[in-house]
């Protein structure tokens, strides 16, 4: 099992509300790079159930934003996690992806993807150091595997993937994690 939080921290599902200040905190959160255009209300509205806040006293401390596959019975996708800055590195992103892992397993789903950009290597080292594999792409960046043009030209995309293990029991963190 990850940290257990539940003595300093509020995780909860996500509710439509939660939409503006999660989009406020991107900016900052993403050191400049503004990616709020690709969280739209709509997956507040319509992901609720697989999308999880962390509270302090009613401050953002974290978010993940994910969904299972309509398409793709066996995955669950993770479309934007984050981490208030103050707060990185005790465990908080792998305890949120532990949360979605869980649901995941819970529905049947043993597959969960993600992706980010190539310049983004905090999330490229975060992704490995908890069980994800970066993917075959097209082309390589900085050694790693890169998709090129993912949403549009010039976009090149990290995608990653890990398995889960159907019982929850069998490892830490519901898969294997990957030595560095
Ligand atoms: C990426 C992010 C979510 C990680 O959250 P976090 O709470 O700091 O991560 P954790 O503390 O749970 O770390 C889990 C593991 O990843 C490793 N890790 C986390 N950030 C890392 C970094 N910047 N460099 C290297 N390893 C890192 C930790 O050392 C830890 O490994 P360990 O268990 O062996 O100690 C956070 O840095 C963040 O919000 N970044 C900005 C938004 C972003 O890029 N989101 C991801 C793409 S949507």
């Amino acid at each position: 099992m990850g940290t257990d939080f539940s003595n300093n921290f509020t995780t909860r599902n996500c509710t439509p509300s939660d939409h503006p200040r999660i989009i406020s905190v991107m900016n900052d959160w993403w050191a400049g790079r503004d990616l709020s255009h690709m969280l739209p209300r709509v997956f507040l509205e319509h992901f609720c159930d697989t999308s999880f806040v962390m509270e302090k006293e009613n401050s953002l401390i974290a978010f993940l934003v994910g969904f299972l596959s309509q398409s793709r019975i066996k995955e669950g996708y993770i479309h934007f996690a984050g981490v208030h800055p103050q707060f990185r590195g005790i465990g908080i992103g792998a305890f949120l992806y532990d949360r979605f892992s869980e649901n995941c397993l819970k529905n049947g789903r043993s597959i969960i993807k993600s992706c980010t950009s190539p310049v983004n290597k905090a999330s490229i080292d975060f992704h490995k150091r908890i069980g994800f594999q970066v993917l075959n792409g097209n082309s390589e960046t900085d050694g790693v595997q890169v998709t090129l043009d993912y949403n549009r030209p010039n976009d090149p995309k990290v995608l990653f993937k890990k398995e889960l293990y159907l019982s929850p029991n069998c490892s830490k963190r519901h898969g294997q994690k990957q030595a560095t």
